[in-house]
């Protein structure tokens, strides 16, 4: 029976994750799970449409990852970690919603063309195409009502919608028998900057990664960009100007207002502004460095952690496919009439 409102969310084990995924991502993650049951999915299959050539590369970017969740706060007693693949009902349903998806949805769908330019790779599988498909199988199978995914996901939760409304409407499904239509909850993604400035993004290079080393962070944040009008240290600046600046929102609020006008008036030096920060950033990440060392040293935990929420999830996986094969018509013995 469900308690409370399920949500549904996944990651694609692509890289390293990194403060940007931290302060979007993972800190919404920690907040819904005490309100909603929630259920976070290792989209490992999702990341082969571009590791299709090397995707144990992929794969060994699972481990890391979870385990930066749960320095991130996901406490797999509340919520319900699994991988995909491992469950192949993601694979069922794919299918199964395929044969209800008009190609011209998934030609149009924006995110296609624009992944294809963007990425160096030759991305023109069948697979790639489908992404949307197996995006909305992934939601469906467990009922997700509510989907967390911030502005850049919302054409793929439109495509589940109409793929799930489309099915139901063939089907002549209500949403109790067929399909529950899924609802974005958009996340307050902060757009956080990088250290030269731009949108902090691994394919430009200037991520901080949630678990490297203190040196390491600490040097990146020693070369981040501030106001580059602001050359002497008697030179007024500008924190509007200033990319270092944007990170007192999220690790300084309460020195916001006075480092602003302080450094409007010279009053404080780039040095020290950046030593606050980087104190807050060490302090932040330090679960992170210390988490994955414990699972460096025994994975033992981290794989139970992934094998138990995966049992749990597949067990409400087989419902729901056997329910939307029953309903259409898809199982029973077979006769001749
Ligand atoms: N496409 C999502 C992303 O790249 C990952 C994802 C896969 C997902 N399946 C999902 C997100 C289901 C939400 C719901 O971020
Ligand atoms: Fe940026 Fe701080 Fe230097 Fe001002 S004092 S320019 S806010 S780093």
């Amino acid at each position: 029976m469900k308690t409370r409102k399920r949500v549904l969310s996944g990651m694609q084990p692509t890289g390293q994750l990194h403060l940007g995924h931290y302060l979007g991502v993972l800190k919404n993650y920690v907040l819904l799970q005490k309100e909603y049951d929630c259920f976070f999915m290792i989209a490992n299959w999702h990341s082969m449409t571009v590791f299709y050539n090397n995707y144990k590369q992929a794969h060994s970017y699972i481990a890391p990852m979870v385990s930066d969740w749960i320095a991130a706060g996901i406490d797999p007693d509340k919520a319900t970690i699994f991988l995909q693949s491992e469950i192949i009902q993601h694979a069922e349903l794919n299918l199964l919603l395929s044969m209800y998806t008009p190609v011209s949805w998934l030609l149009r769908n924006p995110t296609y063309k624009e992944k294809q330019d963007n990425i160096e790779k030759e991305i023109d599988s069948f697979g790639f195409l489908g992404y949307p498909v197996l995006q909305a199988a992934d939601i469906l199978l467990y009922d997700g009502e509510i989907v967390p995914i911030g502005e850049d996901q919302l054409p793929h939760l439109e495509l589940s919608r109409e793929i799930a409304r489309r099915y139901n409407f063939i089907n002549n499904l209500n949403e109790t028998d067929g399909l529950t239509i899924p609802q974005a909850k958009l996340s307050a993604h902060p757009k956080v900057l990088g250290t030269d400035g731009r949108k902090m993004s691994k394919s430009y290079g200037n991520t901080i990664g949630l678990s490297e080393s203190k040196e390491v962070i600490e040097k990146k944040l020693k070369e981040m960009k501030t106001d580059s009008g602001r050359v002497r240290r008697n030179d007024p600046g500008n924190p509007d100007n200033c990319p270092l600046f944007s990170f007192y929102d999220y690790f300084y609020p309460e020195l916001k207002s006075e480092i602003d006008s302080e450094c409007r008036k010279a009053g404080i030096g780039c040095v020290d502004c950046k030593g606050k920060i980087i104190n807050k950033v060490l302090i932040e990440t330090e679960p992170f460095r210390f988490t994955l060392e414990k699972f460096r040293s025994n994975s033992d935990e981290l794989n139970q952690i992934i094998e138990a929420g995966t049992e749990k999830a597949r067990k409400i996986a087989i419902e729901t496919i056997n329910k939307l094969k029953s309903n259409i018509g898809l199982t029973g013995k077979l006769s001749i009439k």
